[in-house]
């Protein structure tokens, strides 16, 4: 059994019109007029034209974060991040981070922003905040093409798991009883494991294991059964950053525009699917 990549990318809860009419309803951004009221709180905002907002993240991620050969970063997060920071007037600097060292860095204050295919959690919100979703994504089970003992998150009691450090992936993996866990600096590294036989199976983010598999960087693996969560992507920012109301116009005056829809286009090559206001 396979899911293609295209079929868990569509259909959300809210279209993205009603999202958007939602909004204009004044659904969002609650701390709009604190922001404005505050002076001192303006000056500090990266939103002002020419300022520069430096955004982590952990390029072995593709189709969302990846190094092209000549080094360049690439990938759906790196055009959105890019266009939000042309739409907010602001540049844009990016900063490779291991995935685990990333909300660390947001709570230093050593990086501005993150934008790496991050699932906003309620945990994770208790220490950043996030952005709107800005992409629908679920995990996935990835076994051996010759497994015929895996249909789902059930069957991989005792099993061996790899999983990349820090996600939500290996968060799912903890769960399952009795299992082997192994954990990876990056994705590709733990479908590598399993491909290498090393491993029963992998949990991780189910665009990033079929992109893996459809693109042929890595051989002989499938994915099994359902998505096992529904997760929404957002970009992270220090608690109480005045830049998550920067963002967050810039997300929306990008959905407006087309933006958006030209970017999540030449990535998945289909129009970008509803997504709701907000994860919660
Ligand atoms: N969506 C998952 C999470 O938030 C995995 C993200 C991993 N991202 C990366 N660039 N390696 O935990």
């Amino acid at each position: 059994m396979s899911i293609k990549r295209s079929s868990f990318l569509r259909g959300t809860v809210l279209g993205f019109s009603a999202a958007l009419m939602l909004a204009a309803c004044g659904g969002t951004t609650p701390d709009t007029a604190d922001t404005e009221a505050d002076p001192a709180a303006e000056e500090t905002a990266a939103g002002e034209a020419g300022g520069t907002l430096t955004v982590a993240t952990e390029p072995a991620f593709p189709p969302f974060e990846f190094q092209a050969e000549n080094g360049e970063l690439e990938g759906f997060d790196i055009d959105l991040m890019t266009a939000i920071g042309e739409t907010a007037g602001l540049e844009v600097e990016f900063e490779s981070l291991p995935f685990d060292g990333i909300i660390p860095a947001l709570q230093a204050g050593t990086v501005d922003a993150a934008i790496s295919g991050m699932t906003i959690t309620e945990e994770r919100l208790q220490t950043v905040d996030f952005s709107r979703p800005y992409i629908k994504a679920g995990l996935a089970i990835a076994v051996a093409e010759e497994n015929s003992e895996v249909a789902g998150l059930d069957d991989l009691a005792d099993k061996r798991i790899a999983v990349q450090i820090g996600t939500t992936g290996a968060d799912q993996a903890a769960e399952v009883p009795g299992a082997e866990i192994s954990t990876f600096d990056s994705a590709p590294l733990a479908l590598q494991e399993l491909a290498n036989g090393n491993v029963d199976a992998v949990i991780n983010d189910a665009p990033v294991t079929l992109d893996a598999i459809e693109s042929g960087n890595i051989s002989g693996l499938k994915v099994v059964g359902e998505l096992i969560t529904t997760e929404f992507y957002g970009i992270a920012l220090p608690k109480g950053s005045e830049n998550v109301e920067v963002v967050n116009d810039a997300l929306m005056t990008m959905m407006e525009d087309g933006t958006y829809a030209e970017i999540y286009q030449k990535w998945f090559g289909e129009e970008p699917p509803e997504l709701p206001e907000s994860a919660f």
